[in-house]
């Protein structure tokens, strides 16, 4: 099938990339010309594990890039708008400005087809946008009739940094909405060649709730992991990773087959305590929802505790700091990890940012090492932090070390420790290290008798 993809940042180059993979004629569109240029000549604008072969191999055969949406448009069955949603934190609800704007604009491309044409939203969105806003706004500019002259479907991804190109090539689920039959089955149509992959078809709205409360759900585990873990230190004596643990194997979540072996989910992972969640999509999407449902009249509370308690969670480290060193001013700190998570140089909503910002309010000495940063990104280069190259070095001359992002590097920690002669406390904020083999070792979640 013939595709257009508006918007080439993370979703909308990988989905281009992959379906043009998947044997679909794609047109990635973006309004930038550096990155189109960019992506004619081979070269992925972002980093993403297997990306880059991936366009390679793809790049002026199936796949091309272009400035030119009217192009684009007429030479495409099916659009699919992949443009940022930002939260907006002074109005406290989802930006739809850039959903509305693609929309207005390929109408107006529409207004000059004769052919019928699909409508995909796959940016993430509160439940009625495409009907609501991408179909009128679709109406207004092309002059012509939804469900007639052309259709409106939405389609949500799940994609995780960082395996984003293995999540969209070995799909768990696709979910797809339709205003009306003919639309989705082209959806269908265009998911044809994933083979063997439950899909799911349903309304514009479900498909957009449906990406929500998956993302709001995962966030929820890790905020009731960390409540517990909270409640453990407090009452001491109890370590939340033998609770979790424990928890994991409840058959409910870890079923045990008729062998006797039992699977481990990976939703278990997301039980398990840790400074807080961060990234480009779980702390936007949940708070886009409760706002969603501050305007509907059906406040939310569940997800209103899941934000606070991850606001709060990285403070944690700080208050077990603390607890060893009361003052904090001239405190040598080394902090492990910068991206939000390993495997990525996201930064966004990461925990070390708000544990930075107070150890620099508080006059401590702040050596940070993360494994994918050579330099230390723009907005921080003018914070007092001296990034460092090399684990050894970051963990030398201080007198305690966070660990805050759950780099595997970091396993090597009790090795290097060793063989310091004084070595310094460790607060482990992700729990992945074995609390034993660390002369001096705290833990988020580790009740101390
Ligand atoms: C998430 C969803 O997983 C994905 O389906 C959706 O489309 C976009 O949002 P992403 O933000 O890339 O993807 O990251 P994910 O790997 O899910 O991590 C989100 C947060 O959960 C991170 O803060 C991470 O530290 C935490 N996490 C992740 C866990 O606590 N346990 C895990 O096993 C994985």
């Amino acid at each position: 099938m013939k595709i257009s993809v508006i918007g080439t940042g993370y979703v909308g180059l990988v989905s281009g990339i992959c379906l043009a993979e998947k044997g679909h004629q794609v047109i990635c569109v973006d309004q930038l010309s550096t990155k189109i240029d960019q992506i004619n000549q081979g070269i992925s604008p972002i980093y993403e594990r297997g990306l880059n072969e991936l366009l390679t191999k793809n790049i002026h055969r199936n796949l091309s890039a272009t400035t030119d949406l009217n192009a684009a448009i007429q030479h495409s069955d099916i659009s699919l708008i992949a443009v940022g949603t930002p939260f907006n934190e002074e109005t406290q609800a989802i930006d739809l400005q850039y959903i509305e704007a693609v929309s207005q604009a390929i109408g107006g491309c529409l207004r000059h087809k004769s052919s019928y044409h699909l409508v995909v939203v796959k940016s993430t969105v509160v439940p009625g946008t495409t009907d609501e806003v991408v179909l009128p706004a679709l109406e207004q500019s092309s002059g012509k009739q939804a469900g007639q002259d052309f259709g409106v479907g939405m389609n949500p991804e799940f994609l995780r940094e960082g395996n984003a190109v293995e999540d969209f090539m070995s799909p768990d689920r696709i979910v797809f909405g339709g205003m009306d039959k003919k639309s989705t089955d082209l959806l269908f149509e265009l998911y044809s060649v994933f083979k063997g992959v439950d899909k799911i078809a349903t309304n514009n709205k479900t498909a957009e709730m449906i990406k929500y409360a998956s993302n709001s759900l995962l966030a929820t585990l890790i905020s009731f992991s960390n409540e517990i873990a909270n409640l453990c230190v407090a009452i001491g004596g109890i370590d939340v990773t033998e609770v979790t643990g424990a928890m994991h194997l409840d058959k409910r979540i870890s079923p045990i087959l008729a062998t006797g072996e039992r699977i481990t989910p990976h939703v278990t992972t997301y039980l398990e305590a840790g400074c807080g969640f961060g990234g480009s999509c779980f702390p936007k999407d949940v708070k886009a929802l409760i706002a969603y449902g501050e305007k509907a009249a059906t406040p939310m509370p569940l997800l209103d505790a899941v934000m606070t308690i991850n606001a709060q969670q990285p403070y944690q480290l700080i208050k077990l700091l603390k607890k060893h060193f009361p003052e904090l001013a001239n405190l040598k700190v080394a902090l492990l990890g910068l991206a939000f998570k390993p495997d990525t140089d996201d930064v966004r909503e990461s925990p070390t940012l708000p544990i930075a910002q107070t150890l620099i309010e508080s006059q401590a000495q702040i050596k940070l090492f993360d494994p994918i940063f050579k330099h230390l990104p723009d907005f921080l280069s003018q914070m007092n932090i001296t990034l460092c190259q090399s684990l050894e070095d970051v963990i030398t001359d201080v007198d305690a070390i966070l660990l805050i992002t759950r780099w595997p590097i970091f396993e090597q920690l009790p090795e290097l420790l060793a063989k310091l002669p004084n070595p310094p406390l460790v607060i482990d904020g992700r729990r992945m290290l074995n609390k034993n083999t660390i002369s001096r070792y705290e833990g988020i979640g580790l009740g101390k008798s």
